[in-house]
């Protein structure tokens, strides 16, 4: 008797300990979140998060962003995209690359390097939630995506959910997927469920997109274009219980009518306020559909700052925990260095004379 009750204790010390620490340490870099739901609260998309504009891609005009995906999450994204597509490597087996639209205009490598790179970050931050949404450029299988998680070792964060074909009535809470260590959400646009990698979720069974195609700050909608059961329906795609995923990034169309990201006007576009700014169109969606954004998914993360709106509209004044990144614009004076990795625009009609354009975003 005595026994069990020393075991007893025992054993619920670590739950009483770790649910005191749990109340004062931050989820998602606030306190104020652990308690609310997967799908109350807003995220930072990073778009195109693998495809950087630097000086390790000689600042390609195909690259979606100015800081890679470790930056975006240390300065607070939590939503990170890519498109993956089928390569050959050198031997001619079949590898999964994150590429731009076609792997001879942008590769950024293997995705279960890419997953590696997650992984650690997850490794080293205990109390954050991240979500992976994929583009599935090449139709990969489960099959084909499931062993890339498993070697990059980040399987093991992998939430799952109580069914691959519904959406639930509610997601848990940061603190529970925290607790549980599932803190990885994966979507994939689209996929055919599997028992085998329950964890790769359909992103269009649990979430629905405004459109992606916008070349004027007038032309953002809150109108869902995806998935096309709920197309031009809000109420339909709000009554669906499925998250809302904004999409804001304007872009330039270029001859042939290939699309590159606005830089001119990003720091309006990715500001709180203005005509087509990040935070004004998040303000027409919730009055639009009584709540919030799920996700909020911009071009160059850091011009605005984009996370501003984010933590306005997750009503977060407390943020801690992240790192400090540059808002600048860090586009190279034309004429200077862009090229050597096909980034011209050239560079993009070529390839996509030679790709099937597959119309992801
Ligand atoms: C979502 O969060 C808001 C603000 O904190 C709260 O009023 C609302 O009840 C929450 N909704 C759900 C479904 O948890
Ligand atoms: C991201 O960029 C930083 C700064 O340039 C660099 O130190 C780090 O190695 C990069 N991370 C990856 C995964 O490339
Ligand atoms: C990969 O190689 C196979 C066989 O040589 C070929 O049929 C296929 O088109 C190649 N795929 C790509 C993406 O290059
Ligand atoms: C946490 O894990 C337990 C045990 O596997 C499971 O019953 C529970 O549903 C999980 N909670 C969440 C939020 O996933
Ligand atoms: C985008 O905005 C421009 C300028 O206002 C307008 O001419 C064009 O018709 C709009 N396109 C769409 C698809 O709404
Ligand atoms: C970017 O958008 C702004 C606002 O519509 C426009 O004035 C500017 O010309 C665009 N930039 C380019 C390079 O087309
Ligand atoms: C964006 O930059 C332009 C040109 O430097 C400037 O005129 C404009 O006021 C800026 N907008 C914001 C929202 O900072």
């Amino acid at each position: 008797m005595f026994l069990k009750f020393v075991v007893s204790t025992i054993a619920l010390l670590p739950l009483l300990w770790s649910s005191a620490s749990a109340q004062s340490t931050a989820c998602n870099n606030s306190p104020s979140l652990c308690s609310k739901n997967y799908n109350n609260i807003t995220h930072l998309g990073a778009h195109d998060s693998a495809f950087v504009k630097d000086a390790t891609t000689d600042f390609s005009q195909s690259g979606n962003q100015y800081f890679n995906t470790t930056i975006q999450l240390d300065a607070g994204v939590r939503l990170v995209t890519a498109q993956v597509h089928k390569s050959n490597n050198s031997a001619g087996q079949t590898e999964w690359h994150l590429c731009h639209t076609s792997c001879s205009l942008l590769d950024a490598g293997t995705l279960s390097n890419w997953l590696s790179g997650i992984k650690s970050w997850l490794d080293a931050n205990p109390n954050d939630v991240v979500t992976i949404l994929l583009v599935n450029s090449d139709n990969a299988l489960a099959s084909d995506l499931g062993p890339e998680f498993t070697t990059a070792g980040i399987d093991k964060y992998a939430y799952t959910p109580p069914s691959s074909s519904s959406v639930p009535t509610t997601w848990p809470t940061l603190q529970s997927l925290i607790s549980n260590n599932t803190r990885l959400m994966t979507f994939v646009a689209s996929i055919t469920p599997s028992t085998s990698y329950p964890y790769l979720m359909d992103e269009f069974t649990f979430i629905y997109e405004s459109p992606f195609t916008n070349t004027s700050p007038s032309n953002f909608s809150c109108i869902p274009e995806r998935p096309s059961s709920v197309a031009n329906q809000p109420t339909a795609a709000l009554n669906s219980g499925r998250m809302f995923l904004m999409n804001h990034f304007l872009d330039v169309e270029e001859i042939f009518g290939i699309l590159t990201p606005n830089t001119t006007y990003i720091n309006t576009t990715n500001s709180q306020t203005g005509l087509g700014s990040l935070g004004g169109e998040m303000s027409t969606c919730t009055a639009l559909y009584g709540k919030e954004p799920n996700f909020v998914l911009v071009d160059y993360f850091n011009v605005g700052p984009a996370i501003a709106s984010v933590d306005a509209a997750n009503g977060v004044t407390d943020a801690t925990g992240r790192k400090s990144v540059s808002a600048a614009i860090l586009e190279q004076p034309s004429g200077s260095g862009a090229g050597r990795h096909g980034g011209s625009v050239m560079g993009v009609v070529v390839a996509v004379v030679v790709a099937v354009w597959f119309g992801g975003s």
